[in-house]
């Protein structure tokens, strides 16, 4: 390597090092009194904003979590494909926003166990393609970093898989016509279309993939990830999962 290599290479860790901290172990947090959870911020009801106030189902969750494990809860919200990044960079100490388990982020994360199960639907307009078959020749669009993506892609003769920063956008794009189809989790795509009163106009189609919705520690991250996962299992225990789950979602969500 020569000097010039060498330097920047000396940079590039300084860089890295000041940027990241190491995953805080959960005697830290407990130490600290406060845990800090991440999530997206744009994905209703699991966790969006009302105005300045970030609300829903995973909100409300991870507050109870806190509350089971005795520290406060402090949110942070970063776009969706930054998240898992972050939590390796110890940037907060775990994340609740919906991700499906999938092999590929199980090389990158630890996940909890899974909060919700649901599926990934294609939607559009009435008339338009509601099924992969359908899709032959049409485009999609999806939230950017989603594990939808790779399913969609792989739709035989499917003209164009587009990214969007998140599901409104996608919405956007579907009723100006931009995309002939949306994908998405079938529940927030139901409580987007009931919010903005298209139930009439875009008809939720196929389920292209079933998901187990998980949180995530760093990986390695042990002691948190036993923690939190002890805490997930006393509140759907002692009825606090149910109760939360019936008030957003009308129906027990947990995986069967
Ligand atoms: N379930 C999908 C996935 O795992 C989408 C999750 C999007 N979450 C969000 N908070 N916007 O990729």
């Amino acid at each position: 390597m020569n000097r010039s290599y060498a330097v920047l290479a000396a940079l590039a860790c300084l860089t890295l090092t000041t940027a990241s901290a190491a995953p805080r172990t959960w005697q830290q947090i407990k130490d600290s009194g406060t845990l800090h959870l991440a999530t997206e911020g744009t994905f209703p009801p699991f966790n969006a904003y009302a105005g300045k106030q970030l609300v829903g189902f995973e909100i409300d969750l991870g507050n109870a979590l806190g509350r089971t494990l005795g520290v406060k809860v402090e949110w942070v919200t970063q776009p969706f494909d930054t998240l898992l990044i972050g939590l390796n960079q110890g940037r907060y100490d775990a994340v609740l926003a919906s991700h499906a388990i999938t092999p590929e982020r199980e090389k990158a994360v630890d996940f909890l166990k899974p909060h919700y199960c649901s599926t990934v639907n294609i939607v559009a307009k009435k008339g338009g393609p509601t099924t992969r078959a359908a899709l032959r020749g049409k485009s999609v669009g999806s939230q950017v970093g989603t594990a939808q993506l790779p399913v969609l892609r792989q739709i035989p003769g499917i003209a164009d898989v587009r990214t969007y920063p998140n599901d409104q956008t996608v919405l956007t794009a579907l009723m100006s016509g931009r995309v002939d189809a949306w994908s998405s989790n079938g529940p927030v795509v139901a409580y987007m279309l009931k919010q903005a009163k298209l139930q009439d106009k875009v008809v939720i189609g196929e389920a292209i993939s079933k998901e187990r919705n998980a949180g995530a520690v760093a990986k390695g991250n042990k002691t948190l990830h036993d923690a939190l996962n002890q805490a997930l299992s006393k509140v759907m225990a002692d009825g606090t999962y149910a109760k939360l789950s019936a008030q957003w979602f009308g129906q027990d969500i947990r995986c069967k």
